[in-house]
């Protein structure tokens, strides 16, 4: 089969609901993949930041293998002995008292807005279904029905309602905004992305994550942080949210939780808000499994004995001031934190971001566009230096003679 047959087999039997490079991915090791002829690409995308350990990191996939073969669901019908040493390893880890786990960020996200609503309830004595919980524009939290009904974006919303209600939307990086909103009583929480990596890696002001969360210290309301995309080491610090020195009320991990081996998400909390949630409230048949509970602890090993944090920042630096040289009519903006960065295209160039990751992919790189003139690159954060550097000199070349 080459390259065309594989594509044409997915678009036969698969719903079209992505619109992948034309790339037919069959290896990957370290920072890199291999495609169906052999050929070896810099991954820039790590699976939308899932694989920030690098693809099939040994350690990882060794625990996946041990634990395959001695258990792999029981449900949370029955307890299991491995779970609660993930559920500690993890609490200790963040500085939690509890940890809900589910599988993927999006049901993480409608965890942590369950939770919020209950403790609305529970604690801060909203009347029944008042509670409303404060989202800001061009979000991306995930693809349910009651996500969708946050966003802002078309193409997340359009053709999908009715809508779940109980969201005020209000304009990200706009703490003032917070402010104007805030005085409604039955307001529960703000959910916050700390950078909206969807949206093109917004990097809001210096300050203004702190300015809201004390906004809702004042106010009585939890403050929520999806980091499933930021979180664990991604920008350079463990959460995007130490770089401002603010404990979320409620975090909302996903993906580089199981270094992109197995879905795994988890939602952190005090237990005066996890608590709010009794037996049978609340779960989900896969959360939390066997599986999920060794990959994620050694991913979470591999985070710590790896640096990994400490690697983002460096490799970022480098990163963002190498792409920053390079003097192109295409390039307008190189920004980030860590490794999650992106640069935004002249809207008026003759190549759209995505005609550029096309050059890219013939260069060995994988990177791909969010909207029309935004790439984003977010390559594992094992990268080396010398790694770093090689694949700068292939964006250069693609930016200088194109
Ligand atoms: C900030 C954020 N939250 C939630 C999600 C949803 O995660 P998943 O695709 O695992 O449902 C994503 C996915 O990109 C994300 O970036």
């Amino acid at each position: 089969m080459n390259t065309q047959d594989y594509i044409s087999r997915e678009l036969k039997y698969g719903a079209h609901n992505y619109h992948p490079l034309p790339v037919v991915l069959q290896k990957g090791e370290g920072v890199f993949v291999w495609d169906t002829d052999g050929k070896r690409y810099f991954d820039f995308l790590s699976g939308y930041s899932a694989l920030s350990q690098g693809h099939c990191h040994p350690k990882i996939v060794a625990a996946l293998k041990k634990q395959a073969d001695i258990l792999t669901l029981t449900s949370r019908a029955f307890h299991c002995d491995i779970l609660g040493e993930f559920m500690e390893k993890a609490c200790k880890f963040f500085g939690y008292d509890k940890l809900l786990p589910m599988n993927t960020g999006a049901e993480a996200v409608e965890t942590a807005l369950k939770l919020a609503r209950r403790w609305g309830y529970e604690v801060k004595k909203v009347p029944e279904d008042k509670a409303k919980i404060v989202v800001c524009a061009d979000n991306f939290h995930g693809r349910t029905i009651t996500i969708i009904s946050m966003s802002t974006d078309p193409s997340s919303y359009g053709g999908f309602g009715p809508f779940t209600e109980g969201f005020i939307k209000i304009p990200y990086n706009d703490s003032d905004a917070l402010n104007a909103v805030i005085s409604d009583k039955n307001i529960v929480g703000f959910l916050v992305e700390p950078i909206q990596g969807e949206a093109g890696v917004a990097v809001p002001d210096d300050g203004y994550l702190k300015k809201c969360f004390d906004i809702c210290k004042k106010n009585n309301v939890l403050f929520i942080a999806d980091e499933v995309q930021s979180g664990i080491a991604r920008t350079g610090k463990l959460l995007a949210c130490d770089w401002e020195y603010v404990k979320p009320d409620i975090l909302i991990l996903g993906k580089a939780l199981s270094g992109g081996v197995t879905p795994v998400s988890a939602v952190f909390a005090d237990d005066e808000i996890m608590l709010t949630i009794k037996a049978g409230e609340h779960g989900s048949t896969y959360g939390g499994n066997p599986l999920a509970c060794a990959v994620g602890m050694v991913a979470l090993d591999v985070v710590a004995e790896e640096k990994l944090a400490e690697n983002a920042q460096k490799m970022g630096e480098i990163f963002r001031a190498e792409i920053a040289k390079i003097d192109s009519k295409m390039i307008k903006q190189v920004r980030g934190k860590g490794l999650l960065n992106a640069v935004v295209t002249e809207p008026q160039s003759n190549l759209k971001a995505w005609d550029i990751c096309l050059k890219l992919k013939e260069n060995g790189l994988l990177a791909k566009p969010t909207h029309d003139n935004i790439i984003r690159f977010t390559p594992p954060l094992i990268i080396t230096e010398s790694q770093i550097r090689e694949a700068i000199e292939i964006i250069k070349r693609v930016f200088l003679f194109n």
